[in-house]
């Protein structure tokens, strides 16, 4: 068993949570797993024995429960969730919401609890009661202060980091140190979804280096209408996703663009469209004599079972690091999950590190 705890009961963790339980009770019939078996971990082996959220429909709920609390609007692809006993417990609010969110109709928007929420103390305890091996964060877009609070309470409580969301902290050197210190490993930053507009983008990129083509330009537009794209309007909580995003692209291109020819990024929200993103993907450059050529994708794909394929493997890879004494940051195993890791590789260069880690012969 790996002992879970979540930080953040949106979408993505609603996700988590009934893949643990889909992949349960298919078996070897589920579809789309990444990594059926890695390191001799199954995804059904994660048992989420902790939870923290700060809005008032979540907090107090049994996680079975507060997964489908509004705004989250995900879709129910395995809602028979059994009762194990975790509730879900007050987090610190600090910065984790933005002003859209409050504003926004309660259906669609945030309801906080009473008060700021837990001290760090509170949050440790509850960590060490439950047990914990490795927390995952699922924080909105922007929340600095709050990722720099959680990563702190899961250095004192002696637990793991998967970092899902994009404020850099595995990839940032002082945070990858401080978890080396206290001989704990940290994964991330921000999860390329399972089959997202990144993959799909670094993939197009790919082609064109390996067949010699050119690309001069290029954009990746993005709706969607869950709680995360209603957070990235507020342009001054997006800055670190829109350089994760963009990196993610230029470390694939064979020459780095000019930054303003390439755009990447959030560009509306839709609120019809619910957990659904859609990506609109356009690259513009030439081929053999420098003969123009343009090429346009259209990506339809609901937002957070995409990530929660990742998520799946990132937890079962931390605690493979904490079975061998790995510490730090883990570049080898988050180069394939994460748009932002601390060293990009080319995705099969990345798989085949990552394998490698799980399976000891790296
Ligand atoms: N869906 C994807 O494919 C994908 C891919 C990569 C990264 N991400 C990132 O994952 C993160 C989570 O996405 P989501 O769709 O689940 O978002 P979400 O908005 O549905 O969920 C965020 C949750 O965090 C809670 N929260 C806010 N402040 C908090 C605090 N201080 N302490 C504890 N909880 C707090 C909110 O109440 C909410 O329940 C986002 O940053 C997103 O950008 C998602």
């Amino acid at each position: 068993m790996i002992r879970l705890a979540i930080v953040g009961i949106g979408n993505c963790a609603s996700s988590l949570v009934q893949g643990i339980h889909y992949c349960r009770d298919k078996g070897a019939d589920a579809l789309g797993v990444l990594f059926p078996t890695l390191g001799g971990y199954v995804p059904g082996d994660v048992e989420v024995v902790a939870a923290f959220d700060v809005d008032s429909r979540k907090v107090g709920r049994p996680l079975r429960e507060a997964i489908f609390a509004p705004p989250n609007n995900t879709a129910r692809f395995h809602a028979d969730v059994p009762d194990n006993g975790t509730v879900v417990s007050a987090g610190a609010v600090l910065d984790g919401v933005s002003s859209l969110m409050r504003n926004a109709p309660a259906a669609r928007g945030f309801t906080q609890i009473d008060g700021d929420g837990a001290s760090a103390d509170e949050v440790v305890a509850v960590l060490k009661a439950a047990r914990a091996e490795v927390l995952i964060s699922f924080l909105p877009v922007g929340s600095e202060q709050a990722s720099a609070f959680y990563a702190q309470c899961a250095l004192e409580a002696g637990v793991a980091l998967v970092n899902g969301m994009p404020v850099f902290l595995a990839s940032d050197g002082p945070w990858a140190a401080r978890f080396a210190a206290a001989g704990l490993p940290i994964i991330g930053d921000d999860f390329k979804a399972q089959i997202g507009a990144t993959i799909v983008h670094r993939a197009l990129a790919h082609l064109f280096a390996i067949r010699g083509a050119e690309i001069g330009r290029s954009y990746q537009l993005n709706v969607g209408g869950n709680s995360d794209f209603l957070n990235m309007m507020d342009m001054n909580r997006l800055t670190s996703k829109r350089l994760s995003k963009t990196e993610a692209v230029q470390s694939a291109v064979r020459t780095r663009l000019p930054d303003d020819d390439v755009r990447i990024g959030p560009s509306d929200y839709v609120p019809w469209l619910d957990d659904r993103k859609v990506a609109y993907i356009r690259i513009e450059g030439s081929n053999f004599g420098g003969v123009p050529l343009d090429l346009e994708v259209r990506l339809s794909v609901e937002d957070s079972p995409n990530a929660a394929a990742m998520a799946l493997a990132a937890i079962r890879c931390a605690r493979i690091a904490l079975d061998r004494g790995v510490a730090g940051a883990v570049p080898d195993v988050c180069a394939f999950l994460f748009k932002h890791p601390p060293r990009q590789m080319d995705d099969e260069v990345a798989l085949a590190r990552l394998v490698a880690f799980a399976d000891g012969s790296s």
